[in-house]
């Protein structure tokens, strides 16, 4: 209790959101179109306020891009730089023939060339579509197919990917590729762009987006069919800033790093949006995780701000408390993490090691900004989600009924009622999966969890099979139907199982064709498989072999059977098994 309490006292300062109790009366998303000078029918263009804007606010030569690759190389960008740079790919992007709404594919690890290259796909007003870099040929085939996608921006070690499966994608235009040796020869569709070689763009005009233009398009999986393309309009960054603003508690003198890739909503929405239009300068570090490289980099920058995931933090539990007394990490001033359950040991051990607990946000890339949150100055419960953002109406329903419940403590699904301005505004092409993500006149983000008596959210679990590893959703389908691919399989179940770090990682029930024997390099051979179709985080970190999988007499597999036998859990009801 001693504990708990601390964690209460030390998250009292101030903040920009100041009183949340006070912020929930009367709120109006009004309050950050006036700050953004916005007003209702005319132009907005995230691109322009990421940018232009700050500049226009006396901060052209404040430092907006810290950028540290993997051999420690450092690059750096004034908002002045990021402005002119963002028109030159944009007029480069119009040069080209890019309409606005052309999407336009970002698939390149965290280089500077993906920030600045999104604001200027976005300036253009065509639509940005971020691609993990480390998905391998189908992942990004069905994502570029899905989306009819013109141009995919890459870099060279990513290249061969999208060469593989250039037949089969007649509407790419182009592959522009960022960091192409100067003479080196070009395959078809391939053009070479040194963005810090671009012509100055000194004509260049904003494409006038209205509100409703769309802006970004990111994929999501879901448990059935092809993953699915969200998309987001302009209008977004009325919440992206606000609650940038008001949960990550940005401002101007803070040295701010989000871990996450913009291949991901969090990478975007406030790795990009959220950071550049609040004018703070931000830290990139584009190289993979260790807790050493992790603290020097918060100790080489002074980082202030620090958003990331419980798989991170938890791996730097893992990494145990000595490491972190190597470090000077006294510039951190606030944390807050995103992505999955952030369990109240994490919240209490980053209080004990650092001095400040992660507050937990939860949010979705459908729904583009947090939803519910703990607040700077707000009493946090670790193991809590927190409470709904100002302005927005959520709750917990009663799965049958879809009606919320009367009285605080039953577990339910998360609602929440549409019409905030970060909300997706459709499934691209696919219009009847978004109109069943809403009951009774809310939206469904497809979670369950309670509220307690105080109006705190506890988070439970997602009411589908999609399995969330670090923080990251894989459709089992999509992991069963690459599995189907491999020679030797005749049928798979994919389901979660649990782990320390990842929470849940993927594992494999597989039969095989006759013919075939289990064995480790059977199975690693599967593996390999997935990694290279899909990518490292949907491969299965364990293979099973079995005889039969558990069905429905209609043949459906039972994947709830698989399940419950990973977790430990008790299997219900089995009355429609086939083999029972
Ligand atoms: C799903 C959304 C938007 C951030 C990146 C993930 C789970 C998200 C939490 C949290 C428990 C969480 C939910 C959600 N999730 N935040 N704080 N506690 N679960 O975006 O890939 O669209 O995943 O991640 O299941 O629906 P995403």
């Amino acid at each position: 209790m001693t504990m708990r309490l601390e964690v209460l006292t030390k998250n009292l300062h101030m903040s920009n959101i100041g009183s949340y109790n006070e912020r929930i009366k009367d709120f109006d998303w009004s309050i950050a179109e006036k700050e953004l000078d916005y007003q209702p029918g005319q132009v907005i263009n995230i691109g322009w306020y990421c940018s232009d804007r700050i500049c226009r606010m006396g901060k052209a030569d404040k430092q907006a891009l810290i950028w540290e690759g993997s051999t420690g190389a450092e690059k750096r960008y004034t908002y002045d730089d990021i402005r002119r740079l963002s028109d030159s790919i944009g007029q480069y992007l119009r040069d080209l023939g890019i309409q606005p709404e052309d999407r336009v594919c970002l698939f390149m690890d965290k280089v500077p060339e993906l920030y600045i290259g999104f604001l200027g796909i976005l300036k253009i007003g065509a639509i940005a579509q971020p691609l993990f870099s480390a998905f391998g040929d189908e992942s990004l085939l069905v994502r570029l197919e899905n989306a009819q996608t013109k141009v995919i921006i890459t870099q060279k070690k990513h290249a061969p990917k999208v060469r593989k499966i250039l037949a089969q994608l007649p509407w790419l235009k182009y592959m522009i590729i960022v960091d192409q040796e100067p003479g080196k020869p070009l395959q078809e569709r391939e053009v070479a762009m040194n963005m810090e070689e671009l012509p100055a763009a000194e004509t260049f005009q904003i494409y006038p987006t209205k509100a409703e233009s769309p802006s970004v398009l990111h994929y999501t999986s879901g448990t059935t069919g092809q993953p699915k393309g969200v998309k987001h309009v302009h209008y977004s960054l009325i919440s992206q800033y606000l609650t940038a603003k008001w949960v990550l508690d940005l401002r101007d003198d803070d040295i701010y790093w989000c871990t996450a890739d913009p291949g991901w909503v969090t990478g975007t929405s406030y790795g990009i949006i959220g950071a550049f239009s609040n004018g703070v300068t931000q830290c990139v570090l584009d190289s993979g995780f260790s807790a050493e490289s992790w603290y020097r980099f918060i100790g080489k920058h002074r980082i202030t701000m620090w958003y990331s995931a419980p798989t991170a933090i938890r791996s730097l539990m893992k990494a145990g408390d000595e490491i972190v007394k190597k470090f000077d990490l006294s510039s951190l001033r606030h944390l807050a993490s995103v992505g999955e359950p952030l369990n109240s040991e994490a919240v209490i051990w980053s209080e004990k090691v650092f001095g400040k607990p992660f507050l937990d946000t939860y949010w979705q890339t459908e729904t583009g900004s947090i939803m519910i949150s703990n607040y700077p100055g707000m009493k946090i419960k670790p193991g809590s989600m927190g409470k709904p953002f100002p302005g927005i109406t959520a709750t917990v329903i009663d799965p049958e009924k879809y009606e919320p419940f009367a009285e605080p403590g039953k577990i339910g699904l998360i609602a929440i009622r549409p019409g905030w301005p970060s909300m997706m505004r459709m499934y691209w092409n696919n219009e009847e999966t978004y109109n069943n993500k809403f009951r009774n006149g809310w939206y469904l983000p497809g979670d369950r969890s309670s509220i307690d008596s105080e109006g705190y959210f506890w988070f439970v679990g997602r009411d589908d099979d999609v399995i969330n590893t670090g923080g990251h959703l894989v459709s089992p389908f999509e992991v069963e139907s690459a599995l189907l691919e491999h020679p030797a399989v005749a049928e798979s179940a994919v389901v979660s199982k649990p782990d320390f770090v990842n929470m849940e990682v993927v594992k494999a029930y597989v039969t095989l064709k006759p013919g075939f024997i289990p064995g480790k390099d059977l199975d690693l051979d599967i593996m390999n498989f997935v990694r290279k179709k899909l990518s490292p985080l949907a491969m299965p970190q364990e293979i099973e072999f079995i005889d039969a999988l558990p069905k429905t007499r209609s043949g459906k597999i039972m994947r709830r059977i698989l399940h419950a036998r990973e977790w430990g859990e008790e299997i219900g009801d089995t009355s429609t098994l086939e083999n029972d």
